[in-house]
């Protein structure tokens, strides 16, 4: 079963709050985006292995660590999952991105069964080489997070990690179910999906809030 990572540190609660009042504008949102993205690639990246060498300093020679192995991909769901890119890379700057995107069906039924529509897909050559960090605003029902993991493993990388700034259990259920060896790192889990499938308390359209379209 992949392990659900709840973030708690404080300055990632204090964040996630800014961001889920209502009166928070896109530019603020934007920002806080960026950071939480930031901190949370900080958490998800904690285990990259690491090995000994040597440096030499002004004054001796140090044995010290770096980071050893894999490179980093970023795969961001579109489009709110675009806006937590910057800060991911601010840390990770070598990191290349690749984009998946993904919709919600036209047919509610549809949706509510699973359904989503894939209309792009861009990934990295050597995605399958690199540790990958697939990751949206949001996880809410868990189709587009599961849609975009199922695409990322069709290339064969075998090292993926989901990250969304908030979760409810409905989308944290679904990648259990679908995705049992992804970790999963969220700084929220909320109470669940209300009838507009939106989350509840969450912060609203993610993308709307993002991208200041509403
Ligand atoms: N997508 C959003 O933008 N908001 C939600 O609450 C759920 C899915």
């Amino acid at each position: 079963m992949g392990k659900i990572n709840v973030l708690e540190h404080p300055l990632i609660q204090h964040k996630i709050s800014l961001m889920r009042d209502k009166n928070t504008g896109s530019k603020e949102f934007r920002e806080l985006t960026a950071e939480v993205a930031l901190l949370m690639t900080y958490e998800a990246t904690r285990r990259l292995p690491l090995k000994e060498v040597e440096i030499e300093t002004p004054v001796a020679i140090a044995r010290t660590n770096i980071i050893t192995g894999r490179k980093v991909a970023l795969i961001p769901i579109l489009r709110a999952g675009l806006g937590m890119v910057e800060g991911a890379v601010s840390l990770i700057p070598a990191a290349k991105v690749g984009h998946v995107g993904i919709c919600r069906n036209s047919d509610r039924d549809n949706h509510k069964s699973g359904c989503v529509d894939e209309y792009y897909c861009k990934l990295p050559f050597d995605i399958k080489e690199r540790d990958v960090i697939v990751m949206d605003l949001m996880l809410a029902s868990g189709n587009s997070a599961s849609a975009a993991i199922s695409k990322v493993k069709e290339t064969g990388a075998m090292s993926i990690k989901f990250i969304s700034v908030i979760a409810c259990p409905e989308g944290v259920r679904k990648l259990q179910e679908e995705h049992p060896d992804i970790e999963v790192y969220t700084g929220a889990l909320d109470e669940g999906l209300n009838d507009d499938l939106y989350i509840v308390p969450g912060f609203g359209d993610g993308g709307d809030r993002i991208f200041g379209t509403k």
